[in-house]
């Protein structure tokens, strides 16, 4: 019997799961989703909107009586509502895998139990800032704990100065702090585990700028013996998380070590290209996965490289899209009303053989928003 699926958040992620939703109508009967903001994403896709703030209990309370499932297009679910929202509706994944992993030093704590390499880190005690810098060495990245997206909750700390200045830009927000990786490259993998156990994407490549992802490249431009270890570390990811869902594990790659940057406990933005170059895309596979159902095949049929389309810097308000680039590229726009700088606006995803010529034209392509 199809389902009614909940999502905490309507923004682009939401959007393309209501669209993959929308293909499956035996199985998912509607979508509703819980996002503060008005018209978003997921409501344009055609989901009904329960309009409250992520954390509203009351709010995911009456989601849980409207919905058989409820599952996150972000992290910032209230994990101790959603516990008790899963009397009424069944959660995936379950809101203690939500619990450890949207506190950023709970998510650490618990890889480096399980000795799953992750960067040298520790909790910052804001009147030892300096032992932390002594111990992780400089230079050093301060992280906000919690609700940091898009890496606007982080600070490259290089010098003592740096360490007053980020205490000052987090005022009295809990922080972790890492060593800086020296990282060669920035890969992902796409990881699911549905009724018949555990899946993966092959490891893409991702390529960021002010701490925000630019480019995904698929498969990712490593050796062989590095995608493997890549593939081994996501397995092993998996083994230690409990839900059903996809997850998407970033990693550094740094000299022949990979190691976990940090887990996202659903669809991700370095999976938007499995849209047009895998049988399953992403978001179909979420679906199958939290509905108990068998996983889809995961192979990478053609290269493919995304870009995302953000908002100029120095400009707020409505704009109209990038100009129709031609044949072969696929445009996605979120339908947000107004650009803000760096918001996410859409991606546009090209498919071929051969990721470096897949590269140049998309950096030849004009993916600039209009201000109007
Ligand atoms: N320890 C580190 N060493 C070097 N670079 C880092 C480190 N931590 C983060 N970065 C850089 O900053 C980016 C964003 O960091 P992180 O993934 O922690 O933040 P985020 O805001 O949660 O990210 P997003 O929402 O974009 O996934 C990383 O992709 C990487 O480029
Ligand atoms: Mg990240």
């Amino acid at each position: 019997m199809a389902r009614v699926l909940g999502i905490i958040g309507g923004g682009q992620l939401g959007m393309m799961l209501a669209e993959a939703a929308a293909r499956m109508p035996d199985q998912v009967s509607g979508v509703v989703v819980l996002d503060p903001g008005d018209g978003c994403p997921a409501a344009l896709a055609g989901a009904r909107q329960i309009r409250a703030a992520y954390d509203d209990g009351e709010a995911i309370m009456r989601l849980a009586s409207e919905c058989d499932i409820i599952t996150y297009e972000i992290e910032s679910g209230d994990p101790g509502h959603l516990e008790a929202a899963s009397r009424r509706a069944e959660v995936q994944p379950p809101p203690g895998t939500l619990r450890t992993i949207q506190d950023k030093l709970l998510q650490k704590e618990f890889l480096r139990e399980r000795r799953i390499p992750v960067p040298e880190f520790e909790g910052v005690d804001p009147a030892d800032v300096g032992g932390t810098a002594g111990r992780l060495g400089l230079p050093m990245v301060v992280k906000a704990r919690r609700g940091g997206y898009d890496g606007r909750g982080n600070y490259m700390v290089r010098s003592e100065d740096d360490a007053r200045a980020a205490l000052e830009y987090f005022g009295d927000r809990p922080l972790l702090a890492e060593r800086r990786v020296k990282f060669d490259a920035e890969i992902s993998v796409i990881a699911a585990r549905g009724a018949g156990g555990t899946a993966s994407y092959a490891p893409v490549e991702n390529i960021h700028g002010d701490g925000i992802l630019r480019t995904t490249i698929a498969p990712a431009r490593i050796p062989p013996g590095v995608a493997e270890s890549a593939g081994r570390l996501a397995g092993d990811v998996m083994g230690a998380l409990e839900g059903s869902g996809v997850f998407g594990i970033e990693m550094f790659v740094e000299g022949g070590d990979v190691m976990v940057n940090e887990i996202a406990p659903r669809v991700h933005n370095s999976g938007h290209h499995t849209l047009q170059s895998c049988a399953t895309s992403q978001f179909e596979q979420h679906l199958r996965a939290v509905l108990g159902m068998d996983l889809g095949p995961t192979d990478l049929l053609c290269d493919a490289v995304m870009q995302n389309i953000l908002g100029p810097a120095g400009f707020e308000g409505p704009y109209g899209p990038p100009p129709d680039p031609g044949d072969g590229v696929h445009i996605k726009m979120y339908g947000k009303a107004e650009s803000r700088p760096s918001r996410k606006l859409g991606h546009a995803t090209l498919v071929g053989d051969g990721t470096g010529a897949l590269l140049e034209r998309s950096r030849s392509l004009d993916l600039a928003v209009r201000p109007c």
